[in-house]
């Protein structure tokens, strides 16, 4: 089944990505499990639920973050820092003061950690926080096991102001970023979800790409970006769930509702790709991801017997995703080669009124399915056909046609 839906700017539209999860059991059973012992592992505790986790191997340290903290773990999995990134305006945050962004004194501000990207080029961990308008810290990592130092604040006061603020980035309704170097420059990809208050006072946008300036004291200040068209900001929320690159391009894996006039649409699982070299948004491009379950034909027809109602579930809504390779047997399984770059998702079904059931499906897209979906979404609105054309993606651009329809 292929279903059109989305299109954008001058030449594209894309379709929809199906992929099918089967049941297959493993042909090698592995012996079970015996649950009667009692495993005990190295673990950490974090000072609250995790919101990020970077993996550092040249330090052997992996950086936990949380609300209000960035704790570091060793090999042992033992705390070897920790930097307090908030709450604003407390004395515990001693790098809160390094911004100069207004606060209100008589508020502690809590910073939710958004992004966390650690940059092994020159050993930098960089933070953003849904507080302070978003705004991002560079840390400058030591060897050893000793806390960084210095941590910088990216933000120039004298650059920016409630109504342009290049160097507001993350949103505390949820944020997604990938770092992505080229040549000397690095470029964060940054998808973020955004109401009325996150885009108007130092606004964020939805989809922005990001330089960081070479002195380390905020973003280069001409920012492109795509944001939600104000009229459906109160109605059409896109929550961000991942986010990723392979050599050419920048990928957001999102949930949000098919039509952006209906409030009550279904909910779907969208891919959209950014080229990674580029900091303009008009080459961007989604696509539909579409996560099904098949019954197996001798099972079909043995469940119509049964009286059981055949169903072809639909799992609309991703849940968690990882991006990687697969092995030799599950490769050749999806068609693909061994060293193919793999979007794994796991899904569940959610209803139109965003009740999730309690059922969920693994789905593997090779992303060359992906790269070619998308390019014959871009020949069929460029090329001229018998059908009614929408380049889509009418909630960041006007909704127009593809360009062979505009009548002259
Ligand atoms: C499971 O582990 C328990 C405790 O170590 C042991 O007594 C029992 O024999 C084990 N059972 C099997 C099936 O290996
Ligand atoms: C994390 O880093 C360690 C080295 O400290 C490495 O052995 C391990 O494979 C890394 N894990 C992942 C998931 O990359
Ligand atoms: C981890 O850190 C703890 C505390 O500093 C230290 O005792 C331990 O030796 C370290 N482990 C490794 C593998 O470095
Ligand atoms: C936007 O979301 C924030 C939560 O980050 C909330 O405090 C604020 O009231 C929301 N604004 C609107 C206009 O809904």
């Amino acid at each position: 089944m292929v279903r059109r839906t989305t299109r954008w700017e001058t030449c594209l539209w894309a379709q929809t990505l199906l992929a099918v999860a089967t049941a297959n059991c493993p042909s090698v059973v592995p012996s079970p499990t015996n649950f009667s012992v009692v495993y005990t592992m190295p673990f950490f505790q974090a000072r609250n639920p995790i919101q990020n986790i970077v993996n550092h191997s040249q330090y052997q340290e992996v950086y936990v973050a949380s609300q209000n903290a960035i704790e570091a773990v060793n090999r042992s999995l033992e705390k070897v820092w920790e930097l307090r990134t908030g709450p604003v305006g407390s004395p515990e945050c001693e790098i809160c003061d390094l911004c100069d962004v207004d606060k209100d004194p008589n508020f502690l501000e809590d910073t939710d950690n958004q992004v966390l990207l650690l940059d092994t080029l020159y050993m930098s961990l960089y933070s953003c926080g849904g507080s302070q308008y978003g705004v991002c810290y560079i840390h400058q990592l030591k060897a050893n096991g000793a806390p960084p130092s210095p941590s910088k604040c990216l933000f120039r006061k004298e650059s920016n102001s409630a109504a342009n603020c290049p160097d507001c980035l993350a949103s505390g309704l949820g944020t997604k970023a990938t770092m992505v170097e080229e040549g000397q420059t690095l470029y964060f990809f940054v998808a973020a979800t955004v109401n009325d208050s996150v885009t108007q006072r130092y606004g964020r946008k939805s989809l922005s790409v990001r330089r960081p300036l070479a002195t380390e004291d905020g973003f280069y200040g001409d920012v492109r970006g795509l944001t939600v068209t104000s009229g459906l900001r109160r109605t059409y929320g896109i929550r961000y769930v991942y986010s990723f690159h392979t050599r050419e391009f920048v990928y957001f894996l999102s949930v949000q509702r098919e039509s952006p006039d209906h409030e009550s649409s279904p909910l779907q699982t969208r891919l959209g790709r950014l080229p990674r070299n580029e900091w303009e948004m008009k080459r961007y491009r989604e696509v539909v991801l579409e996560c099904r379950f098949e019954p197996k034909r001798r099972r079909r027809r043995r469940s119509s017997v049964g009286g059981e109602p055949y169903r072809d579930v639909v799992y609309n809504v991703v849940q968690a995703a990882h991006f990687g390779r697969a092995g030799r047997e599950l490769a050749a399984q999806l068609g693909a080669e061994e060293d193919d770059d793999i979007l794994y998702g796991v899904f569940a079904v959610t209803g139109d009124d965003g009740v999730t059931e309690d059922d969920s499906a693994l789905c593997a897209f090779p992303i060359g399915n992906v790269n070619r979906a998308i390019d014959d979404g871009v020949d069929d609105c460029c090329t001229s056909g018998p059908e009614q054309l929408s380049r889509g993606l009418c909630h960041f651009q006007p909704c127009e046609s593809c360009p062979h329809e505009v009548s002259p």
